[in-house]
């Protein structure tokens, strides 16, 4: 398939697998590039920018196809060094960078001059058209049924996709509640190029995280996350379990006078928990509502065959049948 998306990323498939904490290193990360995606390495999971060097020179042993890197800007007194981690991004040969977070913009020069190629990742339309007016080259829409940080509008992509497409220059990718040839091909009809995974590719052979998360992921309904940290404007949606209503009990507790301290144990250094050792009860990790999608554990390569059939049989024989009728 060819869109604005695979043109521009150098990639044979229009799909995406969002930087992800703890999940993405360079196992996931080429095994998605391998298999004609695009691949993320999370940068700021990566300790320091030395470490982040060490882990992109790993996937470049593991595939030769373009792959890119994560880079999440914090709303964070302690900010990480992001110009060393720009460095370590450019002397590692990438030329692809997710944004996150907080705007780009300081960045952009350092990015642009590495020849590197911006895709910003932003939940409403006034932040996507702000990256497009800063010289990103792409956007990735995040939708409100997101693992991770929807953001405070709460919009659906149902009603922000096609706003994007009738604001946007630049192309986009449909992100959040994405799964399958049906979620590709739904995302191309309301004006995205292509789309961004997270929870779907956690549930992947190939991710590097304990079994226990991807069995999570496949036994939750779509019902089974929750937002936490709304009355600190750090809106985020995870997989309930018991660390989470541990949070949601505080929330009720503190009502607006809610501070991080007050959740600072549940929300703080829970990634390698879960993650690494499988404690599902350890507190709030991020999860998207489309678990309710995802049934099995394929590989990546499978999952990316699928979907690309999958969307091919639905543009070729049922949407097309229906206008032959
Ligand atoms: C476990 C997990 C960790 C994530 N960590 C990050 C992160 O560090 N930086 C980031 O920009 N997005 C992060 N995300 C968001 C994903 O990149 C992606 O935007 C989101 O998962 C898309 O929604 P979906 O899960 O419905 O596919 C994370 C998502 C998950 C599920």
């Amino acid at each position: 398939m060819k869109t604005r998306i695979t043109e521009l990323f150098g990639i044979q498939h229009p799909i995406i697998q969002g930087g992800m904490h703890y999940v993405g290193f360079a196992e996931l990360a080429a095994a998605v590039s391998n298999a004609g995606g695009l691949g993320l390495i999370t940068g700021l999971t990566q300790k320091t920018p030395e470490l982040l060097a060490k882990e992109i020179a790993r996937c470049h042993e593991m595939t030769d196809k373009p792959f890119g890197v994560n880079l999440t800007f914090l709303p964070t007194f302690s900010a990480p060094p992001y110009p060393e981690y720009i460095a370590a991004i450019a002397e590692g040969g990438i030329r692809v960078v997710e944004t996150a977070g907080r705007s780009p913009e300081a960045h952009m020069p350092a990015l642009k001059a590495a020849g590197i190629k911006v895709i910003h990742k932003c939940t409403s339309v006034r932040h996507a058209l702000k990256a497009e007016a800063i010289g990103c080259d792409a956007v990735s829409v995040d939708g409100f049924e997101c693992g991770g940080h929807p953001g405070e509008d709460d919009l659906p992509n149902m009603i922000l996709l096609p706003r994007a497409a009738e604001e946007l220059r630049i192309p986009f990718v449909a992100s959040g509640g994405m799964a399958d040839g049906r979620s590709l091909v739904a995302a191309l009809a309301l004006g995205a190029d292509g789309m961004n995974m997270g929870t779907r590719f956690i549930a992947t052979q190939e991710a590097p995280v304990h079994e226990n998360v991807k069995q999570a992921i496949v036994k939750a309904s779509e019902l089974d996350t929750r937002l936490v940290m709304r009355p600190l404007r750090n809106t985020e949606r995870v997989l309930n379990n018991a660390g989470v209503e541990r949070i949601l009990q505080i929330e009720r507790e503190k009502g607006a006078a809610l501070q991080i301290a007050d959740v600072y144990d549940q929300v703080a250094g829970v990634y390698p928990r879960v993650m690494v050792e499988g404690e599902m009860d350890a507190g709030a990790w991020s999860c998207g509502m489309v678990a309710g999608l995802i049934r099995d554990v394929p590989t990546v390569k499978q999952l990316i065959d699928r979907i690309m059939d999958q969307a091919h049989g639905l543009i070729t024989a049922r949407l097309a049948g229906m206008l032959a009728a």
